[in-house]
């Protein structure tokens, strides 16, 4: 079967390429267990993509995740990571290892792309293996 290049995957293709050309100003990973509360603070990403903490509001920044679903905020005023919902790693990466979640962190004026990546790793990896079958 012959595929179509349609117009908006042209667009999806030239927007990627935008943003693989002006990217990366600066890069994070952090690694945090999955089922952390709301409101949990990952790390302070200020320190870490080299931001000052006070220009943050005016920047305008905001994390935009491929998963599209927002389980990140940033705390403006102190330049923090925190979780805004919890993780289902599961859910997200099903068995797949590591269980990375990128996400892109844009500020404007000047227009700056940071890329954070967010490793979540299984609560259940280091507790003991328990036999399938119960023996008596
Ligand atoms: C995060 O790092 C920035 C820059 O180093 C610092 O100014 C700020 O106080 C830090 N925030 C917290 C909550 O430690």
């Amino acid at each position: 079967m012959r595929r179509r290049l349609h117009a908006w995957q042209v667009l999806l293709w030239w927007h990627h390429f935008f943003l693989l050309w002006i990217t990366i100003d600066g890069q994070a990973r952090y690694t945090i267990p999955e089922e952390l509360k709301q409101g949990s603070v990952v790390g302070n990403i200020s320190k870490d993509l080299g931001l000052v903490v006070s220009e943050l509001y005016q920047r305008k920044l905001r994390i935009t995740s491929e998963a599209g679903k927002q389980y990140f905020t940033v705390d403006l005023a102190k330049g923090e990571l925190v979780v805004s919902e919890r993780i289902d790693r599961e859910g997200l990466c099903g068995p797949k290892s590591p269980c990375l979640l990128p996400l892109e962190v844009v500020i404007e004026n000047p227009l700056q792309l940071h890329r954070v990546d967010i490793e979540i790793q299984d609560i259940n990896d280091n507790s003991p293996e328990f036999p399938t079958k119960k023996r008596y």
